[in-house]
């Protein structure tokens, strides 16, 4: 880990501001799915043991710049405070005299969590003013929100500039397990990605196709990999301006001698409706009308027997309509058939570690990444900038 981390700065008695990933889903007033919270716990602990003041700070949700009360983390106080073991202040105010006013009471050792940063415009813009009054609260600034990484906002870029600043125990586990598989994979290194659009994936698609051995497509992405072979997709969703992307990733792929693999079959509906009728067909055989929603046993078996030798295996993105069974089928068999026996498997993406949960092999997992969009922009080779920022070892 050629970054600073916690290890490498002294805490006691300090005001230190940590970032974190608590975009967790809430329900009815509570949290949801608590395994952002778990996940930050090490380095929360690790801190409030060593006689930290403690000022955490996140994001919930989109916002856009306003107080919305169904996106205030007094819910996630609550839950932290369960999982801790001990209380966590909230003071319902991010930046500002009250907010201040809370972090001076701060003794060593307490935490206090302040309101969703994203209630702030400033801080989707990286505003210079918003990262000095995040400054002004702290004497050290430590990043533990691997899922936000990859965003250049006043509270992951702007405030880290502005003081000492170190990576927490989730991002050096994150940045590990991902560079490793990234840079020295144990080999054959097979990489599945689905989700619904290949324009959300693309940067990743063209780096990894040039390091895997396979590279498996599913979900509404492979449709436009289908369209690029000549198939008719019915009204299955292909992104049109795609589909040359989609023949050129297909032809690299063949110069690097490197396997991509398209579904051979599909499950199809008549309509997206609960209940409409559905039947699995040939993936050249799309009837005319008819969506792909997910894919077919053929697939399954295909896919599941390149699994099973992989060395290295990375998943992001469900292979179907994962969300509406029976299309979450294809995605479930996939997850049974990832290769445990020292493999090393990593997952990103929430859908994808609630399908890997759901189908019971979450013991087969080496690593479920917190951060579907910072894993994607990491294996797509590029800098993370809430990374890039903190400080040198
Ligand atoms: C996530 O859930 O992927 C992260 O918290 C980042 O959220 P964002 O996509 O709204 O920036």
């Amino acid at each position: 880990m050629p970054k600073k981390t916690v290890r490498d700065v002294a805490v006691e008695g300090k005001r230190v501001l940590l970032r974190v990933d608590f975009n967790v889903p809430l329900q009815e007033g509570k949290v949801a799915e608590d395994n952002r919270l778990k996940a930050a716990l090490p380095t929360i602990r690790y801190l409030c043991d060593r006689g930290a003041r403690l000022i955490l700070v996140s994001h919930l949700g989109r916002p856009k710049g306003t107080p919305v009360n169904e996106l205030r983390l007094s819910p996630v106080a609550a839950r932290l405070g369960e999982l801790l073991g001990r209380s966590v202040e909230y003071t319902g105010e991010t930046v500002g005299p009250a907010a201040a006013q809370a972090v001076e009471k701060l003794s060593p050792g307490e935490v206090l969590l302040l309101e969703n940063i994203r209630f702030h415009q400033e801080e989707t813009n990286n505003d210079p003013e918003l990262a000095r009054q995040l400054a002004s609260l702290c004497d050290i600034y430590v990043n533990d929100a691997f899922g936000t990484v990859h965003r250049a906002h006043a509270s992951t870029v702007g405030v880290a500039a502005l003081r000492p600043s170190v990576a927490g125990f989730l991002v050096e586990r994150e940045l590990e397990v991902l560079t490793r598989i990234l840079k020295n994979p144990d080999r054959p290194f097979v990489v599945l990605i689905g989700g619904a659009k290949i324009s959300d994936k693309i940067g990743v698609l063209e780096n990894l196709v040039a390091i895997v051995d396979a590279l498996l497509i599913g979900g509404g992405m492979a449709n436009t990999f289908l369209a690029a072979m000549g198939y008719e997709m019915g009204s299955s969703l292909v992104e049109t301006d795609k589909v040359q992307t989609a023949a050129d990733l297909l032809a690299r792929a063949g110069t690097y001698g490197r396997k991509l693999v398209l579904p051979v079959d599909l499950v199809v509906a008549a309509s997206m409706e609960a209940g409409a009728e559905h039947k699995v067909v040939a993936s050249d055989a799309v009837p005319a009308g008819w969506k792909a929603l997910d894919v077919g046993p053929e697939t399954v078996l295909l896919f599941a027997g390149l699994l099973k030798d992989a060395r290295t295996v990375f998943w992001n993105g469900p292979l179907g309509l994962f969300e509406q069974p029976p299309y979450d089928a294809g995605t479930n068999a996939v997850a049974r058939a990832l290769p445990g026996g020292g493999a090393v498997t990593v997952v990103g993406g929430g859908d994808t570690a609630r399908a890997v949960k759901r189908a019971g092999v979450s013991e087969k997992i080496t690593h479920v990444s917190t951060g579907g969009g910072a894993s994607l922009m990491l294996l797509e080779g590029k800098e993370l900038p809430g990374v890039a920022v903190l400080e040198d070892k």
